[in-house]
């Protein structure tokens, strides 16, 4: 067991958004987390995005999509949420009585960064006669701004649940809400907001990986820009990829979203190919740096020591619940 300071840890925690506690290096942090799982009543629920270890040790792994609803339906007390700020303080905005610990706090989002909820409340106010349909990777101020949620599986069932002529804000992501305007034909007004890691995919240099795998498919996520898309042969929410690229026939795929995805592909199609498309600058492949930010070990602690928890507070959690209560019930009409 290792040996914690606790008022060492609360400073450091604050300050560094995890618990900065030393592990014994012989501890098989796989069992202790199984164990703390039972002992506690704890699920571990994980974004596809997280490292391969943690994506391993998780009780579920999903999508945004997938990991609310299990959030909605778990009977655990206690839901560590392997993924980023805005995800957990969904798990928390549906679950009020349960114990929500992210491993970092400091886990973030570009996306949800890009629209701070008095900004967006001012560009609101110039459309009173729109609805707001805000995609999931938005902080809960901007949720309690929005009329629905949608995540990148639902988007486009969202959208069409209202009428043709009915006007519409889409926030934050300019690239998904763009995409889904084209398949819809709908003419939303944008937020402009976008994902650090898919809006950084490189047009050229997935073209050169093109001609070099010339049989290989290209599978990317809507958050990527349009240039990006238009060359796609598959575009889909992260569930929606790997199931393609499972259910699919050709044996390469050039891979347009974050890189944690790639664990999941190759363990269910062990004999295809995966290659992550470049990004715009030096790296072969695509992290999100704020994923990322989650390790095993910081997940081990935060199990131990119940550290860091989400908090919210009541009234606002109350009014980020209903767009999201909308979206469920969308969603489960559309059988998504
Ligand atoms: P989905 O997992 O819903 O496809 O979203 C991708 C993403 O960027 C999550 O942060
Ligand atoms: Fe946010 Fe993009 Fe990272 Fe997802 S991949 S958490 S949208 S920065």
């Amino acid at each position: 067991m290792a040996d914690i300071n606790i008022r060492m840890a609360g400073p450091a925690l604050e300050k560094l958004g995890y618990l900065d506690v030393e592990i014994d290096p012989t501890l098989d942090l796989f069992k202790e987390i199984e164990r703390l799982k039972k002992e506690k009543n704890a699920v571990v629920l994980a974004h596809y995005y997280q490292e391969a270890d943690i994506q391993d040790v998780a009780d579920y792994i999903g999508d945004s999509l997938g990991l609310a609803q299990q959030a909605e339906k778990t009977n655990a007390d206690i839901i560590v949420f392997a993924g980023v700020h805005f995800m957990a303080e969904t798990a928390k905005i549906l679950n009020p009585n349960k114990k929500v610990l992210l491993p970092d706090l400091k886990a973030g989002c570009s996306l949800s960064d890009s629209a701070p909820p008095p900004l967006f409340k001012k560009f609101r106010e110039k459309y009173p006669d729109h609805v707001v349909i805000s995609y999931i990777n938005c902080s809960a101020g901007i949720k309690a701004l929005s009329d629905v949620i949608c995540t990148s599986s639902n988007a486009r069932a969202v959208v069409e649940s209202f009428p043709v002529d009915q006007k519409i804000i889409f926030a934050p992501d300019k690239n998904l809400g763009a995409y889904i305007n084209k398949k819809t034909g709908r003419k939303m007004v944008l937020w402009n907001g976008a994902c650090m890691v898919h809006e950084i995919f490189s047009l050229e240099k997935i073209n050169k990986l093109k001609v070099r795998y010339p049989y290989a498919k290209l599978i990317a996520h809507p958050e990527c820009e349009d240039a990006v898309l238009r060359v796609a042969d598959f575009i889909g929410s992260t569930t929606q990829l790997l199931n393609f690229s499972h259910k699919d026939g050709a044996k390469e795929y050039i891979v347009a979203t974050e890189t944690g995805i790639m664990h999941q592909m190759q363990k269910n199609s062990p004999e295809k190919t995966f290659i992550p498309a470049p990004p715009d600058n030096s790296c072969a492949c695509n992290d999100c740096p704020h994923m990322k930010l989650n390790t095993l070990e910081k997940l081990y602690l935060c199990m131990e020591y119940e550290q860091p928890e989400l908090l919210m507070d009541e009234d606002l959690r109350k009014a980020a619940l209903k767009p999201i209560q909308r979206m469920m019930e969308i969603s489960a009409r559309a059988g998504l």
